[in-house]
């Protein structure tokens, strides 16, 4: 029924491998876990799946910092057990999306390995070393997103090197050609075992020609408010004129697509990018220019406190005065670095505890109605809380570890799945210990058991996404009206040559009704 490409309206499943299923006893996700689960998510009626990092990686930022592209962390797996995982999630008509990190690596990669042991070495400029200011300091004021300095020294080379996240990883030089060329074999590399499209970390904190290091300015809005973010000193910068989201960028958007327009079967791009405050469609509307990436991951709903109504209403505007008409923008309300939706929008939109339920339902519909695609992560389809009662000691979180107890960092998002309420540890692992500790507020949801279970999330879910396939206006088109509705509710049309479809969102009855209406009808 579509003329559209299969990712212009997927509803994309996020999986945080870590996280899903424990296959090996050791209290740690891996692959096989995953393939074991693939029938609880093709049921949902979800179109694809993103898997986030699972390559070679010591796991100070949890996989986000890569000490081998082409290789699988052995917690995980083996490129055989990956093999495996591809041809499943095929045969049951499911895309397959992985988490490629292109902005930074390990500091044990050994690409970095080489370059720190001196000035002349063979990779000695593929990161970036710049020298002390003469009374030692970093050359600039850029501050690191996870706190401190973007900055380390390095004793033998007598500098600096970069980096945007961690001092684990350091960021590489995409003004080095070779740098290119190897991020370029790795894209060919998962390509060639047959990935359908790659998630492209944090795109925007790509850096390349930085010289002459142009310090950040002040945020002149800065104020110290109630945010956990507020309380971190990178937002007190703006990063758009000097650390983030330079030219050099696209060099990166552009090669990525001709590789993988190479490729048969509509292979994906899609890119993790954000500005500064008021940039981020500029910002995504550059990265999604012909011959550059198929579209942007969009951060807007994700507020880490959570929205109202009339932001959400103000969020969703924005993206369809860029966006409408194209799939080139992709939704989420929830991810493994955000508390989760269930929890974090309840106060926000004035809703009780008792309505949670009804509330997740609302907003994954809200999501999967809008154009371009979604992703929804692993335990939205169940309602999952945040799990805000980890101690101190059970904390993995490097960022979280770091602002302690202002702010409680991702691991909230981040334990395990539970699957059976009557196995122990939720039948996640049969390990007496997990990763991250498992959620009694959990058990009661637990997947297969919320799948059996008539009246769940789950499979009220699973019924709209059926539905949704169905309907011309949602997935042949991905033209939209503009929104309109009172002070708690969204409406808008979803239109196509043979249908239009009035979607509306009732945040007082906690409810959405579908509507089918004939041209001309208001
Ligand atoms: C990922 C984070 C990660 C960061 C650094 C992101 O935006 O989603 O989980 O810590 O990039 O790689």
């Amino acid at each position: 029924m579509s003329s559209l490409k299969w990712w212009e309206h997927a509803v994309i499943y996020q999986i945080y491998p870590r996280s899903f299923q424990d296959s090996n006893s050791d209290g740690i996700g891996d692959l096989n876990g995953i393939i074991s689960r693939l029938k609880y998510i093709a049921d949902l009626g979800v179109d694809a799946i993103w898997i986030s990092p699972f390559f070679m990686s010591p796991q100070h930022d949890f996989g986000y910092d890569v000490s081998n592209y082409c290789d699988i962390n052995p917690e995980y797996g083996n490129l055989s057990d990956f093999d495996q995982l591809i041809e499943k999630t095929h045969e049951l008509g499911l895309r397959l999306m992985i988490d490629i990190v292109p902005a930074h690596c390990s500091y044990l990669h050994p690409w970095f390995e080489e370059s720190r042991k001196s000035k002349d070495n063979s990779k000695s400029d593929w990161f970036h070393w710049v020298d002390p200011k003469p009374d030692g300091c970093p050359p600039n004021n850029w501050l690191s997103f996870f706190g401190g300095p973007a900055w380390s020294w390095e004793p033998r080379r007598q500098q600096y090197y970069l980096h945007n996240f961690l001092p684990e990883q350091p960021n590489l030089n995409h003004a080095n050609q070779e740098v290119q060329e190897e991020l370029n074999n790795v894209a060919r590399f998962w390509f060639d075992r047959g990935v359908d499209g790659f998630r492209l970390d944090a795109v925007h904190t790509i850096n390349g020609d930085c010289e002459p290091y142009k310090d950040n300015l002040a945020d002149p809005n800065f104020t110290l408010g109630p945010l956990p973010q507020d309380k971190q000193p990178f937002f007190r910068q703006l990063h758009d004129v000097a650390q983030l989201n330079q030219p050099v960028i696209q060099k990166f958007s552009e090669a990525y697509r001709r590789i993988a327009d190479e490729y048969e079967g509509d292979r994906f791009l899609m890119g993790e990018v954000n500005g500064d405050e008021g940039n981020a469609m500029t910002v995504s509307k550059t990265f999604s220019e012909p011959g550059r990436l198929h579209a942007t991951y969009n951060f807007d709903l994700l507020e880490w406190t959570g929205l109202s109504v009339s932001e959400i209403k103000g969020a969703i505007a924005n993206a369809i005065e860029a966006f409408n008409g194209s799939g080139r923008l992709c939704f989420a309300f929830s991810n493994h670095d955000v508390p989760r939706s269930a929890s974090r929008q309840l106060s926000p939109l004035g809703i009780t505890l008792d309505k949670q339920d009804d509330l997740q339902l609302l907003l994954l519909q809200l999501e999967t109605s809008l154009i371009g695609s979604s992703c929804i992560y692993q335990g939205e389809e169940l309602g999952l809380s945040d799990v805000t009662n980890i101690q101190f000691g059970e904390m993995k979180d490097p960022w979280g570890l770091n602002f302690y107890p202002e702010f409680l960092g991702r691991d909230t998002c981040r334990t395990p799945m539970v699957w059976e309420k009557n196995k122990p540890m939720g039948g996640f692992t049969l390990a007496n210990e997990a990763w991250l500790p498992i959620s009694e507020l959990h058990m009661e949801k637990a997947g297969l058991d919320m799948a059996k279970s008539e009246g769940s999330i789950y499979n009220k879910f699973s019924s709209f996404l059926k539905w949704r396939r169905k309907q011309p206006a949602m997935i042949s088109s991905n033209k939209m009206s503009e929104l309109s509705g009172g002070p708690s509710e969204i409406i808008f049309d979803r239109e196509s040559e043979t249908q239009i479809l009035r979607c509306k969102f009732d945040f007082g009855l906690v409810k959405a009704t579908f509507e089918e209406v004939t041209h001309g009808t208001s």
